[in-house]
C-alpha cells in the first residue's frame, strides 16, 4: 500500500482553481521532488497533505486512510514540515524550539524532552548550538533547527516547501547534506525544490507542476534525458542553468 496518495484533487481560492486534479501516489522512502513555475500550486499540494489548505474535491490517503479520516493533530505529527522561511519562535533557543512540540505534542516532561531534542540536532549536526537564538545563527542552521524540530515528531512523511530558497547560496550546500543523509535513512519525502543536484542524485522521482497539474512524472534521469513535454524540457534548462547540478 502507498503511504501517500493523491486522488484526482482539486482546490480552489474562490474563483482561482489552483489544483487541477492532481493524481499520484508515493511507497515509503521515497522521494518526490516537485518542480514547477511560480504560482503553479506547490506549496498548495504541500499544504493540502497537513490539512493547512482544504481540498474541493478527490482525497488525499496517507496509510491508507483519507486524512480527512483522521485527528488533525495526529496528521500533523505523522507528516513533518519544513518551510522556506524556518518559521522557528524567535524568542526560543534552538533548543527550546525543538523541544517545544515534544513537551506539547508528544506530553513529554522537560528533561526527557531536552534530551530527545539534543539527539536531533547533534542529528543534524547542531549540538553545538543548542543555546543559540535564530538570531545568532546562520539560515543554514536555522534551517537544520527547522528539520530537527519536525524530526523530532517522529513523522512517516516529511514535507519540505523550498528548504534552501531562503539562503546564501554557500549556505544551501549544508542543509541539502542534512536531506539527503535523511532520504538514505530511509525518510519518506516530497520535496518542493529547484535543487536539480538534490533531485538527480536522491529523488525517486520528479514531477513537474504547471498550472495546477502533473504534466510530467517520472524517474529523474527520465525527464532530465528525454523530457515528453515542450514545457518540462524549457523549463528544465532553464533551472539547470541557475541552480546547476553539482550539489
Ligand atoms: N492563501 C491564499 N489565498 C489566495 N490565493 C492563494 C493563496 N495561496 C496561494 N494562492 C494562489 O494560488 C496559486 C498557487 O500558489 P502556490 O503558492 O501554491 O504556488 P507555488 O507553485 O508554490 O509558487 P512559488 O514557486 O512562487 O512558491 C497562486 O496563484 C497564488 O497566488
Ligand atoms: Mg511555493
Amino acid at each position: 500500500m502507498s503511504l501517500l496518495e493523491f486522488e484526482e484533487v482539486h482546490q480552489s481560492y474562490g474563483d482561482e482553481e489552483v489544483l487541477r486534479g492532481i493524481s499520484f501516489e508515493m511507497d515509503r522512502q521515497d522521494v518526490e521532488v516537485v518542480i514547477g513555475p511560480s504560482g503553479s500550486g506547490k506549496s498548495t499540494m504541500l499544504r493540502c497533505v497537513n490539512r493547512l489548505t482544504d481540498i474541493d474535491s478527490g482525497d488525499i490517503l496517507l496509510d491508507g486512510d483519507s486524512i480527512y479520516d483522521r485527528n488533525v493533530n495526529d496528521l500533523r505529527r505523522q507528516v513533518g514540515m519544513v518551510f522556506q522561511d524556518f518559521n522557528l519562535f524567535a524568542h526560543l533557543t534552538a533548543l527550546e524550539n525543538v523541544t517545544l512540540g515534544l513537551r506539547r505534542v508528544r506530553g513529554m516532561d522537560k528533561e526527557a524532552a531536552a534530551a530527545d531534542a539534543m539527539d536531533h540536532l547533534d542529528r543534524v549536526g547542531l549540538a553545538d548550538q543548542a543555546d543559540s537564538y535564530p538570531a545568532e545563527l546562520s539560515g543554514g542552521q536555522k534551517q537544520r533547527v527547522g528539520i530537527a524540530r519536525a524530526l523530532a515528531m517522529d513523522p512517516e512523511l516529511m514535507l519540505f516547501d523550498e528548504p534552501t530558497s531562503a539562503l546564501d547560496p554557500e549556505l544551501i550546500g549544508e542543509v541539502v547534506e542534512v536531506m539527503r543523509d535523511l532520504a538514505s535513512e530511509g525518510m519518506t519525502m516530497l520535496v518542493v525544490t529547484h535543487e536539480m543536484g538534490f533531485a538527480r542524485s536522491t529523488a525517486t522521482t520528479l514531477s513537474f507542476l504547471d498550472r495546477g497539474r502533473v504534466v510530467e512524472r517520472g524517474p529523474p534521469e527520465q525527464l532530465f534525458e528525454s523530457p515528453e513535454n515542450d514545457r518540462t524540457a524549457e523549463f528544465l534548462s532553464r533551472l539547470t542553468e541557475v541552480h546547476g547540478g553539482n550539489r
